[in-house]
């Protein structure tokens, strides 16, 4: 039982439509990196107020923070162990408030802890207790560490978010700008920290693939990659931003990916 519901090779990308859960133990596919962004509690909408709209309007979201169908960090981080290299990295995305329960995971399923990557979004969301303008990386390793590309690399990275407003606000944002998937993540975030744990040729796994960012990134920087997405409705986004990717001339350029995330983002 592979769980792959659906298998597609797009050049250096193979998105696989199925539960992580099933897929990931299936493949083990000894990657050097994971590069992932899972489903983690949100506290946004459903306020009394009720100004949110879409799909944090009061009808569609109880306000208790599971906005998505989530896997247990207990569950997911053996897992993402068993389907990397003997010696490899993992950079995980983690809220503030999922941090610790994600570390303690991670390290009870094996991983070393490197340090904590923090990606300013620039833009915040409204709270009473400070504005929300961070997520973060959990940047860990199995079996041996090994140093990053560019040992100049900072670990907090400024880069501007994927304006979803139109999604729950109502933003009136033109057609051929909007987004999609509510937590589309930059390419540039993803390049930055793809180039830094991982070379030219080398396999990423992105096991919670949503729209297919980190699929993207390694396309445009010459890494092999395998993403896994549960949702038809995601996987169907992936393959068509894969395949743009694919055909554009950025694909063949021999350039290395972490000098132009450090021109797309700016990097502090
Ligand atoms: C936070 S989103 C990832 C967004 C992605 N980084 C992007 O840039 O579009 C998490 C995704 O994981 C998917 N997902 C949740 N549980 C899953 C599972 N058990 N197996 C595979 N995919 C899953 C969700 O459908 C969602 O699209």
């Amino acid at each position: 039982m592979t769980g792959i519901e659906r298998d597609i090779t797009i050049g250096t990308c193979r998105l696989i439509l199925g539960d992580m859960r099933d897929v990931l133990p299936a493949l083990r596919p000894a990657a050097r990196l994971c590069l992932t962004d899972p489903p983690y509690r949100l506290t946004a909408g459903g306020s009394s107020t009720g100004e949110m709209g879409g799909c944090f309007a009061k009808s569609a979201y109880d306000n208790s923070g599971a906005l998505f169908d989530m896997v247990a960090w207990e569950e997911m981080a053996p897992l993402i162990g068993g389907a990397l290299a003997d010696d490899a990295d993992a950079i995980v995305m983690v809220s503030d408030r999922e941090e610790a329960s994600a570390r303690a995971a991670f390290a009870s399923a094996g991983f070393g802890f490197h340090r904590l990557l923090v990606w300013d979004k620039i833009t915040a969301t409204p709270n009473r207790w400070y504005m929300p303008n961070c997520e973060f990386g959990l940047y860990l390793y199995k079996g041996r560490a090994s140093r990053i590309r560019d040992c100049a690399s900072k670990a907090l990275i400024r880069c501007p978010q994927q304006d979803v407003s139109h999604l729950y606000l109502g933003a009136d944002v033109p057609p051929q700008e909007r987004r999609p998937h509510a937590t589309e993540k930059p390419v540039a975030l993803m390049s930055y920290w793809m180039g830094n744990s991982t070379d030219r040729g080398d396999l990423v796994i992105d096991p919670f693939m949503g729209s297919g960012s980190v699929l993207v990134a390694a396309m445009r920087s010459g890494r092999a990659a395998i993403g896994i997405e549960k949702d038809p409705k995601w996987f169907d986004v992936a393959c068509a931003r894969v395949a743009d990717a694919a055909r554009s001339a950025q694909a063949e350029l021999p350039v290395n990916a972490r000098v132009s995330a450090r021109q797309e983002a700016m990097v502090l």
